[in-house]
């Protein structure tokens, strides 16, 4: 692979409250891929069309995205502590929020069934969140059952650089799709150098997605959209075009904020041929 230069392409945060933590260390390692190289049959028990979730946040997408996609398996990958530990909590509680009895296909779910069941995940995970971030005594995390028990069996999580991941720890040729939805847009131009669509991602993204994968690019940042696009057509390896908005993705903060405020939310499919 050409050499490209490691930037950091997230903000450093330091602090991390009581609640974070014990999310972390109770329902991090039940939800966690197994260390080493990454073999889909192995963390998930089955080989479906895998999809990476660059950034996930908070991981309203990629709940959603596997609510409704029961036979693809997803990896929300993101390096906010805090972030992810919500993403436990929603996902640990998903089982218990409407979403599909064992057994039941999760596909049987309507597009506002699982909206409806992402929102009151996210909701009740923010409610502790609030608290614990007020001063209140955290909610004790749930014990902690893991995907098997929930409504998204087919998550996993990584707190983790997901260039670092993609470099060390997927195969060629492994994931179906990428998903990057509102990734920071780190607009002043001495900061470019830091927006995760770079040569090194592409790079990294042509090799790991099988032919006829695609990255899912969205962003209410015009400045973005034109600078991803000229990115992936300089590169060369993957063809952009631009989208529609995937039915599945829940409306979330970005979004419903870029919507608020009348800004154009852009949508970018790359595929490799
Ligand atoms: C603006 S937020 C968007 C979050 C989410 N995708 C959404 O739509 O709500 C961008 C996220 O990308 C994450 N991020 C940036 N660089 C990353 C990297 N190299 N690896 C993993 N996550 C990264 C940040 O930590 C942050 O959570």
């Amino acid at each position: 692979m050409a050499e490209h230069p490691r930037v950091r392409t997230y903000a450093a945060r330091r602090r991390v409250s009581p609640l974070t933590r014990e999310r972390l260390a109770i329902l991090g390692p039940l939800w966690s891929l197994p260390p080493g190289p990454l073999r889909p049959a192995a963390a998930f028990g089955r080989q479906v069309p895998l999809v990476v979730d660059i950034g996930c946040g908070h991981g309203e997408a990629a709940i959603a995205y596997a609510v409704s996609h029961p036979t693809h398996d997803v990896v929300a990958v993101d390096t906010h502590t805090p972030g992810i530990a919500r993403l436990l909590a929603a996902a640990e509680a998903s089982g218990a929020a409407g979403s599909p009895a064992a057994g039941e296909a999760p596909g049987a779910l309507g597009r506002s069934a699982v909206a409806s069941m992402v929102a009151s995940t996210m909701a009740s995970t923010a409610v502790s969140t609030a608290a614990s971030t007020a001063g209140a005594r955290p909610a004790r995390a749930a014990t902690g059952a893991g995907p098997a028990a929930s409504g998204v069996p087919n998550l996993r999580i990584e707190l983790a650089d997901a260039m670092a991941f993609l470099e060390e720890r997927v195969g060629a040729a492994t994931l179906d799709a990428a998903h990057l939805f509102f990734p920071d847009p780190w607009p002043k131009a001495r900061h470019a150098k830091r927006r995760l669509v770079s040569g090194r991602l592409l790079e990294l993204l042509t090799s790991r997605l099988k032919p006829g994968g695609h990255l899912l690019l969205a962003t209410d940042h015009t400045g973005y959209a034109a600078y991803a696009i000229a990115q992936v057509r300089a590169h060369g390896a993957l063809v952009p075009v631009r989208a529609g908005r995937p039915c599945w993705r829940p409306c979330g903060g970005f979004e419903a904020r870029a919507l608020a405020s009348s800004r154009e939310v852009i949508e970018i499919r790359a595929e490799r041929p």
